[in-house]
């Protein structure tokens, strides 16, 4: 659906709600340090502004994955999909790319069976069907929906997603009903239940949030039947889910069957037990726990994608939480540069995408950070902000983001193939050509043949490198143990007895001896590159070599040193031996 076909939100009633909001991003952290150096990092210029055109997507243009990657979600039950950020290709989130978070269970409630119940302290109790509540005014708004625990666990950082919403206004309906003088709170209940431990009982708890009557009234929520121009899908809370514009993904709930109406504070699960973000802070010399309810939107912004388009870079990122009067980006910890707003600016209560082009790095790995200001002159906070660091818990973690990648290309033409990002990294800085050689493939995804996974590879003429953003670097390339696996024979090579020889080292780790030149030349890479010995110095095909995890070591005796002792090309022989001399489907 085109976003710019759909009207902004027109039925709320602006006055108070934006009141209401104003004094919520009143509590926002201000300004907490100084707008940077202004000095630009020499290692990455930056080239002209962007225009909007670039968003997407420019023809030709490559993604730089980050070599920082969320951790694998323990957690598949509740949390499903989650939005990979290098794939930040379209201002509005499909709904199949759309994160899903659910407590209980999924409830699968026909349209023609949905019923929403509005009682409690109601003069005039209502029973609603869907077609009723599409028979009402209905409205569109362009929210983008983040949950609150998003950046705040290692695997959960794209718990985020923007939408257009449409629905009915609640507070009409609220009005319909006549709200009783004692009703002041209305609890939003969803049709998904679980079990609770409270106070030493288990019970069946519902999901369900809770507003003040006034909050309710003036807080622009609706409720919600389409997303993105379909019927709601049944993960995102279909067929009617509540919508508070400008509120993290807990107050939205989902699978909505029931509003009532109380008389005193609803105190459930995810209103008071979780959901609460505890600080501690000094009142008077004394050090006091504050405990508050997760609600309302913070400012933030995270780079997205670093794109790379003939040897031209640029960072495109999003900002949301508030309206978003501009974003800063910093590399390398330099200077704080301006981004170029694009796609949503302006936006009320969706994100805005911004730019950084298009610079040209030097080779290697940088940091990239940024941070959002909003229209009522507030930053996003540092890390260090006592807002984030005084937090003993993990949600509500708008601190700035910084993320970590690998820039540079380089073409050999005597192979007809191209190394970057981390693979060339590390290739540059462990050894080059003399250790692994010239690439034999492109990079591409191989099932590995010892856990099953699939992982980034890289061949070259001696190793295969594989990915592993989720490792700091160097640990995020490990080497194949293409040693272990091109090993003649099949039995692992009997353990040797220390050799009394003072050239030799004995690694008791696998039982073998590493002596005289072959020692000198395992010292240059040592154990990350070439691993243990795993056989004694043999004879084969009347040429003298040695096998460790990662290498086999051959012996040149024709050659000056350093070229007296070779290394075998064994990412030539793994790479045949896979698959036949034939490179795999995207490796040419
Ligand atoms: N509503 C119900 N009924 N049950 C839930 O588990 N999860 C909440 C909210 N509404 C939830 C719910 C949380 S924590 C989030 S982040 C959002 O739904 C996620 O909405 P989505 O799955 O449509 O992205």
């Amino acid at each position: 659906m085109e976003r710019r076909e759909i009207s902004r939100r027109t039925v709320l009633q602006g006055g108070a709600a934006l009141a209401a909001l104003a004094v919520i991003r009143s509590q926002a952290p201000a300004l907490t340090a100084a707008s940077g150096s202004g000095r630009q990092t020499a290692a990455w210029a930056v080239g002209s502004p962007l225009s909007g055109l670039d968003f997407p997507v420019r023809p030709g243009e490559e993604v730089v994955a980050w070599l920082d990657q969320p951790t694998v979600n323990p957690v598949p039950d509740i949390v499903g999909t989650l939005l990979r950020w290098e794939d930040l290709d379209s201002w509005i989130t499909p709904n199949d790319e759309f994160f899903t978070v659910k407590h209980y269970n999924l409830p699968d409630i026909a349209a023609q069976d949905w019923r929403l119940e509005m009682h409690g302290l109601v003069a005039h109790p209502k029973t609603i069907t869907l077609d009723d509540l599409k028979a009402r005014p209905s409205y569109n708004v362009d929210f983008t929906l983040e949950c609150s625990g998003n950046h705040g666990l290692p695997f959960l950082t794209g718990a985020i997603g923007n939408a257009v919403w449409t629905g009915t206004p609640l507070a009409p309906l609220l009005q319909e009903v006549g709200v009783l003088p004692e009703g002041i709170e209305v609890v939003f209940w969803g049709d998904d239940a679980g079990p609770a431990e409270v106070n030493g009982m288990t019970l069946n708890e519902q999901f369900a949030r809770s507003m003040s009557l006034d909050d309710a009234m003036e807080s622009g929520a609706m409720l919600c039947y389409a997303m993105n121009g379909e019927s709601l899908p049944q993960d995102h809370g279909g067929p009617v889910r509540l919508i508070v514009p400008g509120r993290y993904g807990v107050s939205n709930v989902k699978w909505l069957t029931r509003i009532e109406l109380l008389h005193t504070r609803y105190q459930g699960r995810f209103m008071a037990r979780e959901y609460v973000t505890v600080r501690e802070e000094e009142v008077d010399g004394m050090t006091v726990a504050r405990f508050t309810s997760v609600t309302y939107d913070l400012l933030k912004s995270a780079p997205a994608k670093v794109t790379r388009l003939d040897n031209e870079y640029r960072i495109v990122g999003a900002a949301w939480g508030a309206p978003i009067a501009r974003v800063e980006v910093q590399i390398d910890g330099g200077g704080w540069m301006p981004a170029t707003l694009d796609e949503g600016q302006g936006a009320e209560f969706a994100w805005t995408i911004w730019s950084v082009g298009r610079g040209q790095p030097t080779a290697g790995e940088h940091t990239i950070a940024s941070r959002a200001f909003d229209t009522a002159g507030n930053m996003q906070p540092t890390m260090e902000d006592p807002s984030i660091a005084n937090k003993l818990t993990f949600w509500e973690n708008n601190g700035q983001i910084t993320r970590r990648v690998a820039t540079g290309a380089r073409s050999f033409p005597e192979t007809g193939h191209t190394l970057s990002g981390a693979f060339l990294a590390f290739w540059e800085q462990h050894g080059g050509l003399a250790v692994f050689g010239y690439p034999i493939t492109e990079e591409f995804d191989e099932e590995s043949l010892i856990d099953g996974q699939r992982y980034r590879v890289q061949y070259f003429e001696r190793q295969r490198f594989e990915l592993h953003p989720e490792n700091a670097a160097p640990w995020n390339v490990l080497l194949g143990l293409l040693g272990v696996e091109l090993l003649p024979g099949t039995e692992p090579y009997p353990r040797a007895e220390p050799d009394s020889d003072p050239d030799c080292t004995y690694f008791d780790e696998t039982g073998h001896n590493v002596c005289g030149r072959f020692r000198k030349y395992w010292e240059q890479h040592g154990l990350m590159i070439f691993g243990y010995p795993i056989t004694e110095e043999m004879t084969v095909d009347g040429a003298t070599v040695q096998y460790f995890e990662r290498a086999r070591f051959e012996q040149h005796p024709e050659n000056q040193p350093p070229y007296d002792v070779l290394l075998g090309f064994l990412g030539h022989d793994a790479l045949n031996a896979r698959y036949g001399g034939e490179l795999p489907p995207g490796a040419e």
